[in-house]
């Protein structure tokens, strides 16, 4: 029966080095992780202005849910459409360009909500291979016919936009990949669309808030749909979708993972305009963030190891898998602490050690964490 299977697959996990079983977090101290007892590094996350530890953003956030309560206690198309929530979404269309703004529960959720309703049977997807879990989940549930195309190669693309026969078109991509830490080539993507007529969807959850002109991203110039979601760079939860005419009244009337789930309340809605108004006088806390990313490449490339990551997702490549579990297992022995990353969220045998830099991490930090991967790795030989 159903036990037995289970027990089976996660048997099968285990032999092939893929079994999950996340570590237990006691508490977090900005950049600092209280585990197993002890103080560790953390090299793990993704709040990379470090907004999620911020007191300003506490004392907000706090101020909003004690003014506007816990709960909108009903969908947006029930009782949950609140004013502060539309106001919300029209100051992140503003500042990030675009017509209209629509929030949603997650990222998840939100790449579910667009991709399964704005797509249907008959219509083409093309995405980069390397899009993240979510995207290919609602592609599948769109019913369109997709194919993908070599990770971050206009070239391939370009081929495939050729192949393909459908009157609707839309190609998917992210604007700097949540894995291996590439940036998208914005100015191939932007030469394809002078030719090619299509619709273009980002995914921009890694960078909105980190980089780009006031944390505006970087895929704005070719980018007529940009996801992005409040719990990375932003520090809190949910997501948002930014939009172009016409697309918002569509969504709120045949998208099913946002009509049929309650909305996040107003203090969300209010913090996320408080957000956003942190967000763009952060310029310091960017720059923090380029710098340290680029130290701690600089410095594991000249240890000799193969590192990618063109921002502040650095992915270490190991390869075999458990030897990635073995190397993070050790380095959370000396108190640092970064994930491996497995099949399937990356290709099986390309393991990598995923590590998230924070505008937190000072350069000793980086220093300290370059010394302990160089001799977990003499170690694990
Ligand atoms: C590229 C990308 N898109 C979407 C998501 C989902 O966002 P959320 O965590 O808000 O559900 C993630 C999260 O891991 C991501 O990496």
């Amino acid at each position: 029966m159903f036990a037995e299977r289970f027990k089976n697959r996660l048997m099968l996990q285990q032999q092939a080095g893929l079994y999950r079983e996340p570590p237990e977090v006691k508490t977090r101290d900005g950049k600092y992780l209280s585990i197993e007892g002890r103080r560790v590094l953390n090299f793990a996350s993704n709040d990379y202005l470090g907004l999620g530890v911020s007191e300003e953003l506490r004392r907000r956030a706090a101020g909003n849910f004690e003014k506007y309560g816990t709960s909108s206690s009903s969908s947006r198309l029930v009782s949950g459409n609140y004013s502060i929530i539309n106001e919300a979404e029209k100051v992140y269309a503003s500042y990030f360009g675009y017509s209209n703004a629509i929030f949603f529960p997650s990222g998840y959720q939100a790449n579910l909500g667009i991709l399964s309703t704005l797509l249907e049977r008959g219509d083409t997807v093309i995405f980069d291979k390397h899009v993240h879990a979510s995207s290919v989940k609602g592609m599948m549930m769109s019913g369109a016919n997709f194919l993908g195309y070599n990770h971050n190669s206009m070239p391939h693309l370009e081929k495939r936009l050729k192949m393909c026969t459908s009157e609707q078109v839309a190609v998917l991509t992210e604007s700097l990949f949540s894995m291996d830490g590439n940036l998208l080539d914005v100015a191939g993507l932007g030469k394809l669309k002078e030719h090619c007529r299509f619709l273009t969807i980002a995914d921009e959850a890694h960078a909105f808030g980190a980089i780009g002109s006031g944390g505006r991203g970087i895929a704005g110039s070719v980018a007529d749909i940009a996801v992005g979601t409040f719990g990375k760079a932003f520090g809190f939860f949910g997501a948002f979708v930014l939009l172009p005419a016409g697309f918002k009244e569509y969504l709120f009337n045949f998208s099913s993972p946002l009509i049929y789930t309650t909305t996040l309340p107003e203090a969300h809605a209010a913090t996320a305009i408080d957000i956003l108004e942190i967000i763009a006088r952060s310029e310091d806390k960017r720059k923090r963030l380029r710098d340290a990313s680029q130290s701690l490449k600089k410095g594991l490339l000249l240890e000799g190891f193969r590192v990618t990551g063109d921002a502040h997702i650095l992915a270490l490549e190991i390869g075999d898998e458990t030897k990635a579990v073995n190397m993070a297992r050790m380095l959370l022995r000396r108190n640092i602490f970064v994930l491996p990353a497995r099949y399937p969220t990356v290709p099986l045998h390309k393991s990598i050690l995923r590590i998230g830099v924070t505008a937190l991490h000072e350069e000793e930090d980086i220093a300290s964490f370059i010394d302990h991967v160089r001799e977990a790795s003499g170690e694990l030989k």
